[in-house]
């Protein structure tokens, strides 16, 4: 089911409350504490994109170890939703999506553990659909509107995202994991290039050219540095782009 609000300070925020199961969406014209990953503000404006938050109750289906693919499924609903509008997107680690080296959705997704298993997982999207204009530290943002030059109804985007992810969900329910993982990571973002990271390290922070190979199960990034295959977790590496 779908729930509507006109202002609210963060769909993440709505859709942890008890209310809404698993498959209900909580949608906002306006967010007026939308929040990003890295305690980052998200900043939309009203009516012109999508923000809202899907609950997933995962139950057994998915072990605590293994929460990764959950993020991993919900990249691919968004890569699969952004080829259905013509835009061929790329998955940067570890669920922004980018078309070339444009930001066109942000994702934060957050579970709630119990007894050792997801009890629930709210999946925050935030998604440019119509904004064309965009606040300048706004780090290089794009919208489906600046790429194919139409306005679009939130209401058919919308849709159509919760149609992929439903089928992602499909496929989560029914163990493909495998299938999830490869195609998550056939789509990285700068996969195979060699590029410039940085690496923060205490006080300071290296900056050093690697080759992004793949994540693992994990969640980490792993890229081959001087030879070497070396793990990152979340905020232990950044793309400079
Ligand atoms: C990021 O790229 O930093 C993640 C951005 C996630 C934004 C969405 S908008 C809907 C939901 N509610 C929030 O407060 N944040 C997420």
């Amino acid at each position: 089911m779908i729930y509507r609000k006109d202002t609210t300070l963060s769909t993440n925020i709505d859709a942890r409350e008890a209310q809404y199961r698993h498959g209900d969406v909580v949608v906002a014209a306006l967010q007026t504490a939308g929040r990003g990953q890295r305690g980052h503000k998200w900043c939309s404006r009203k009516g012109e994109n999508l923000t809202f938050s899907l609950v997933w109750e995962p139950k057994g289906a998915v072990a605590v170890a293994e929460q990764f693919i959950l993020s991993e499924a919900v990249a691919l609903a968004l890569h699969a939703t952004l080829s259905r509008f013509s835009i061929d997107s790329r998955i940067k680690w570890t669920n922004d999506i980018y078309v070339g080296d444009l930001k066109i959705c942000g994702v934060l997704i957050e579970h709630i553990l119990t007894g050792g298993s997801i009890e629930r997982t709210i999946v925050g999207i935030g998604l440019n659909v119509n904004q064309k204009e965009f606040d300048s530290w706004v780090p290089n943002p794009t919208s489906m509107s600046l790429l194919n030059g139409v306005d679009y109804r939130l209401d058919d985007v919308l849709g159509v995202v919760c149609e992929e992810i439903e089928s992602q969900y499909r496929l989560i329910e029914s163990g493909r994991f495998e299938s999830i993982r490869s195609s998550y990571n056939q789509l990285l973002y700068r996969r195979n290039e060699r590029c410039q990271y940085l690496i923060p390290d205490g006080q300071s922070v290296e900056r050093v050219e690697g080759i992004v190979r793949s994540v693992a199960e994990s969640g980490a990034l792993c890229v081959e540095i001087d030879g070497r295959l070396r793990e990152f977790l979340f905020k232990e590496i950044e793309f400079v782009i």
